[in-house]
């Protein structure tokens, strides 16, 4: 299969933990026989350096060409203080609106190996297996009115969070989607007793749920749901929530799975033509400044976000379950990067899990 893939290195970290996911996808293609193709564009803090844009035209064109994206992390102290048109973050936001990747996927599972990474208890920890699902093209994000303004002597700032139906429900049927493949029960997260946001989402996902008689459906608050996901995490297999609540709980959950590192993503669109999704694929870590160009960043969430692209963007799910093999035995070997208490570097483990990928029939 022809496999044309756009490269987002991005900030900080981004860039080492691209080069190794990179590295595993060309394993990937020599040991089953793909053609791949990349491409490298420039997002982020480095994009604002040479082009003065976060998402320069290039990029965004070099993305709707490709099959899949797969990106760093962006994000660099230096552009704190800039106007919100010209931060690293921008970038990333204009990009998934512009891919139309409304359904950010970010599977929290408890690895053996890593349950004492975690500073929850092991009997709560072990067996959580579930994916947020996270909207990832509306709500606060992108709402306006937005800005900050002069009001006599105040200064005031303004956020709007709004959804329609419409992003409601298209995001609620992935949910439902994913749901029919695991444990069949979804749980919607929101902020009802106090919203109108999240009275029209859950009334939206009540509607969707009826398409779906054979997947339970829950609703819980999001206050609550920062609580259960700690207290009993076991509990959950589908939350589905909006884009900020998503943003926040998705850091939680990366403390079930051991270290924020570990975290793959796949942000979907809808399908193309060809019957593939459109496809960002990213870790959910950041791009962690302080620790950039020192070969520490654990690759996990990287490589991880490589076996996601390669099952929701290519269908390739032998390959896709390879990847997380070799995933799953370097953590069994013990070779973890500094956050999991190991001592490998980023480019030991990318490596080690090259070798296990070879190894592997
Ligand atoms: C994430 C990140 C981004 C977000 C930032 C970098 C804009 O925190 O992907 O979770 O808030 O979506
Ligand atoms: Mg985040």
């Amino acid at each position: 299969m022809q496999l044309n893939v756009l490269i987002l290195p991005g900030d900080g970290i981004g860039a080492e933990v691209t080069r190794e996911a990179v590295k595993v996808l060309q394993q990937v293609a020599i040991k089953f026989h793909h053609q791949l193709s990349l491409t490298e564009g420039l997002l982020g803090g480095v994009a604002i350096h040479k082009t003065g844009t976060p998402l320069p035209q290039e990029t965004i064109d070099l993305a709707l060409q490709a099959d899949a994206t797969l990106m760093g992390a962006v994000g660099l102290p230096e552009f704190d203080q800039a106007p919100p048109e010209k931060r690293p973050e921008k970038g990333l936001l204009g990009i998934r609106k512009v891919l139309g990747v409304y359904a950010n996927l970010r599977p929290v599972r408890s690895y053996k190996a890593l349950l004492d990474s975690s500073p929850l208890k092991n009997h709560l920890v072990d067996g959580t297996d579930m994916i947020i699902v996270r909207e990832l093209t509306g709500g606060i994000y992108y709402g306006t009115p937005r800005g900050i303004h002069q009001d006599g002597n105040e200064t005031r700032a303004i956020n709007t969070m709004t959804y329609s139906s419409s992003e409601i429900a298209r995001v609620s049927r992935m949910a439902f989607h994913l749901a029919r493949n695991r444990r069949k029960k979804v749980t919607s997260v929101d902020k009802s007793n106090v919203l109108e946001n999240s009275q029209l989402w859950r009334k939206v996902v009540v509607e969707i749920a009826a398409e779906f008689p054979d997947v339970a459906l829950d609703h819980i608050l999001v206050d609550n749901c920062a609580m259960q996901l700690i207290l009993n995490p076991r509990r959950f297999d589908i939350l589905l929530t909006e884009n900020m609540f998503g943003d926040i709980l998705s850091d939680e959950g990366a403390v079930l799975a051991g270290s924020i590192g570990m975290l793959p993503s796949a942000s979907i669109g809808d399908r193309k033509p060809s019957g593939a999704w459109v496809g960002l694929y990213e870790p959910v870590h950041g791009s962690a400044p302080d620790i950039a160009g020192q070969n520490k960043a654990n690759p996990f969430g990287a490589i991880g976000s490589v076996a996601a692209m390669l099952e929701y963007s290519f269908g390739l799910n032998e390959e896709a379950a390879a990847v997380n093999a070799a995933v799953e035995s370097v953590l069994n070997s013990g070779q973890v990067t500094a956050d999991l208490n190991g001592t490998a570097t980023t480019s030991e483990v990318g490596e080690a899990c090259r070798t296990s990928l070879r190894l592997v029939q």
